[in-house]
């Protein structure tokens, strides 16, 4: 689906402290296992590249990057649930890939969950290819889950 044009334009921008409220009631309504306001706080402070999309008055969706050693590593990627299936999470995939070559990176790796049929669609529309599994990487409501990892060369 494209972005409707008569929507608020989307602005990205740097994530802050000042975002946290926000970004905590997305990921808890979007993911079934959501990284905690900690994890959101560590990540701001310790220079991660943390990005928010803001739609007139409400952040809608963000991502987390890090970059080590010429690689990106995409950590999180995440569009509120009411505004998802309208393109920004492409728009957001897209605005870190650019990062990730304003960066000088070879690549950008992730990892998503074999049960997140959305986000491997995603990601290989966009270019990823599978290049692993992580067994056992995430919590799953009946134990554990894989990861699949993700890589696309740019
Ligand atoms: C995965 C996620 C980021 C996609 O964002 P989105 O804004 O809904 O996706 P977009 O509207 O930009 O869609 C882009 C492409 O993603 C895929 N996609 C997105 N939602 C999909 C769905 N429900 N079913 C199948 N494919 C889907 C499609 O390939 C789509 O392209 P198309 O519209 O041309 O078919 C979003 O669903 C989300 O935040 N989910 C919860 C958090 C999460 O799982 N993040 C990824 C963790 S690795």
């Amino acid at each position: 689906m494209s972005i409707n044009p008569a929507a608020p334009y989307p602005l990205i921008r740097q994530m802050n402290a000042d975002d946290l409220d926000c970004v905590v009631e997305i990921e808890e309504a979007a993911y079934p296992f959501p990284w905690t306001r900690g994890i959101f706080a560590d990540c701001i402070r310790s220079g991660y590249d943390c990005t928010a999309l803001q739609a007139g008055p409400s952040l809608i969706a963000y991502t987390i990057q890090s970059y080590v050693a010429g690689e990106n590593h995409l950590l999180n990627l995440c569009v509120a649930p009411r505004w998802q299936r309208k393109g920004y999470g492409k728009m957001m995939l897209n605005h870190a890939i650019r990062q990730a070559r304003l960066q000088q990176c070879s690549s950008v790796f992730l990892e998503v969950r074999p049960s997140n049929p959305s986000g491997i669609r995603l990601y290989e529309q966009q270019g990823f290819f599978i290049v692993g599994r992580r067994p056992g990487y995430y919590r799953a409501a009946d134990g554990r889950e894989d990861a699949i990892v993700m890589r696309l060369d740019i």
